[in-house]
Order: C-alpha cells, then structure tokens, then sequence
C-alpha cells in the first residue's frame, strides 16, 4: 500500500466545505425510492437516475466524493462515458460500497451482521481498476429491548477491520460505517450510550488488527433521539451530545467524519452539521457529510422518473450540496432554504 495515496484520497475526500453524496442503494433499495415515485426501478431507470445525479454542473463545488454501488460503477453517462471516468473528469472521487448487505446475526435476533469479506481482496483489485478510490462499508446496530449485545457490536467491529485492512492494503481509503439506527422509541441518552459503546469497540478493533486510523474516515450517525421518541431532543441538544461523544470515543488522528442523514429531513440533517460546526471551531478532524435521502429526496421527487425534468431536479440537488458545503464550514443559514423556493 502507498500511505501518500491514502493520505492524498483522505485528505481529499474531507476537503473544506465538501462532502460526500452517496448514491449506492442497493437494487433493492433503490426500488424503494422509485415506489416512491412511481417509477419502475430498471436498469435504465437506474442509469438515468444516477446520471443525472452524477452529471450535475458544479457539483464538484460542494462534492468531493460519490459513492457509487456495483451496477453503477459499470455504467456509463448517456453520452457513454463511464460514470467513474466522469466524476474523476469533473474532479470528484469516485468511492465503492463494498460490503454485500447486513444479514440475521446467527443466535441474536433482530441483530443483523454485514457480510462480504469473502473474496474482497479481488473485488477491490478490480475496483481500483475500475477507478474507486474509496470504499463504503455499513455496519447496522440496532436499538431495542436487550439489543444491542456486546457479540454484535464485536462482531460488526471486527468485520469492518477486516475489510479496512483489505482497503488498505489495496490503496484505497475505508470508509467505516457502524450505523446506529434512529427508528425506535428511545431517548437520546439512549443513543449516546450505544454510539459510545459502537465506537469505542470499533477503534479498538481497528488498532489491534493494524488499521491506520490516520488514512480511515469514518462515517457515522448522529446522536438523535429515536424516531418514535416523544421527546425530541433540538439541535443544539443533538449537536452538544454527538460532538461530546465523538470527543471522548474517536482518536484524534482520525482523517475525518462524515455523517449519514439516518432518515433525518433533508433540511434537519443540515442545521445538525451546521451547529456542530459553528460552535466547534477546533475540532481535531474536518466533520462533514456523507448523505443519501437527505441530499436525494427534494432532487428524486424532482424528477419523479420524467427526462423533462432533469434540470429542475439537479437544481434541487445543487442547492442541498450547496447548503450542506456549507454546513461544513458553519455558514449555513436557514433562510437560504426560502431563497431556494
Ligand atoms: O450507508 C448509508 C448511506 O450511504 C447514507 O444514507 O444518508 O440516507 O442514511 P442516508
């Protein structure tokens, strides 16, 4: 491995005011973002959708990074120009999502285990042919009655150790990915405790299987009270808490942090960064943004499926780059969502 490409490729991926688009659902997963608007989720569907996303002019403003999923990164634009060979055209990396999806845990239900080490060395080879220059792995920790157990979290840790070392060895930059999910019923304190616990084994578990924890981003959620929760915690309660917790369980030679949106609203998962940033002026990693739905939904609903409508629809996602580049940097202002209108 060459650390000065690792390091290039971090450094690069958590750029000031840039952040990371993610746009690698599965084929199921992305069949339901299409129910959502009707549209019937096939290959072409699919290319045409990610070309618009991918082809958007001066999203290399706001976006350093996409990642992309395996059908995407054998696509091409409809200009046929491969999809990975544009984003790098247009000064964006392109990034992988590498694990093959988060499975029953054997023996603990309603805990899941993600899976797809076997053969990743190989994967990744041909992806770096292909042009990836980073790779995603999730891990999901789920809250509820006596879950999650400790075997999860391990488990889950040590399986995203594996596969950054696999990266590493390849050149190409982890993105860890223990995700805690907010759709249940509890408290933010709640999810303090498990977020704490997730990253603490998973540093752990990155040092003692030799990961460089200087050419590994990680990307996470935030701490938020449960979906189901009565009590909502503000943002400037989500921002206190998520930055208290990463303080204490994240090394500070960490390369970066980026957030997934969760199921949070588009705009709620921008004032979040925003907050954390303004009020953290010296933090010892660039904190930034690695969305799915909340960079995509104003933008899917834009399009609703309908090639007349692609302009409207990268407008939408321009303004949500935009707005998050500049959460990034604490700049972000609410009003900006009015002006958009
Ligand atoms: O792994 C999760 C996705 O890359 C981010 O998706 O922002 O919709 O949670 P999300």
């Amino acid at each position: 491995m060459t650390t000065t490409e690792l390091e290039t490729t971090a450094k690069m991926m958590v750029a000031k005011g840039k952040g990371i688009l993610a746009i690698d659902e599965s084929t199921p997963t992305i069949k339901k973002r299409f129910d959502t608007i009707n549209t019937e989720s096939t290959e072409e569907n699919r290319r045409a959708y990610r070309d618009l996303l991918i082809t958007n002019p001066n999203s290399n403003k706001y976006i350093s990074g996409m990642i992309l999923y395996d059908e995407t990164i054998r696509q091409s634009t409809s200009d046929g120009i491969p999809f990975a060979e544009k984003l790098v055209a247009d000064g964006i990396m392109p990034g992988i999502k590498v694990d093959t999806g988060a499975k029953d845990f054997a023996l603990h239900s309603n805990e899941k285990i993600t899976e797809g080490l076997d053969g990743l060395r190989d994967r990744l080879m041909e992806y770096k042919t292909l042009g990836a220059k980073f790779a995603k792995w999730r891990a999901v920790i789920t809250i509820g009655s006596n879950i999650p157990t400790n075997a999860c979290i391990e488990a889950n840790a040590h399986a995203l150790a594996r596969y950054a070392g696999l990266c590493q060895e390849s050149g190409i930059v982890p993105m860890v990915e223990p995700e805690v999910l907010m759709d249940a019923d509890n408290t933010i304190e709640t999810c303090y405790d498990v977020t704490e616990k997730t990253l603490s084994k998973l540093f752990a578990t990155l040092k003692s299987q030799d990961v460089s924890i200087a050419h590994t981003i990680l990307k996470t959620n935030m701490v938020i009270s449960g979906k189901k929760c009565t009590t909502q915690a503000n943002i400037d309660e989500v921002a206190t808490k998520t930055i208290e917790c990463l303080l204490k369980n994240v090394p500070s030679e960490l390369a970066g942090i980026v957030f997934l949106s969760g199921g949070q609203s588009a705009e709620l998962a921008t004032a979040h960064l925003n907050t954390m940033n303004q009020k953290n002026k010296d933090l010892p990693w660039p904190l930034s943004f690695s969305y799915g739905r909340a960079l995509q939904e104003p933008c899917l609903k834009a399009w609703g499926g309908n090639s007349s409508n692609i302009e409207v629809a990268q407008k939408a996602l321009l303004h949500r780059e935009r707005c998050n580049g500049l959460a990034c940097k604490g700049e972000y202002d609410s009003k900006m969502e009015d002006a958009a209108l």
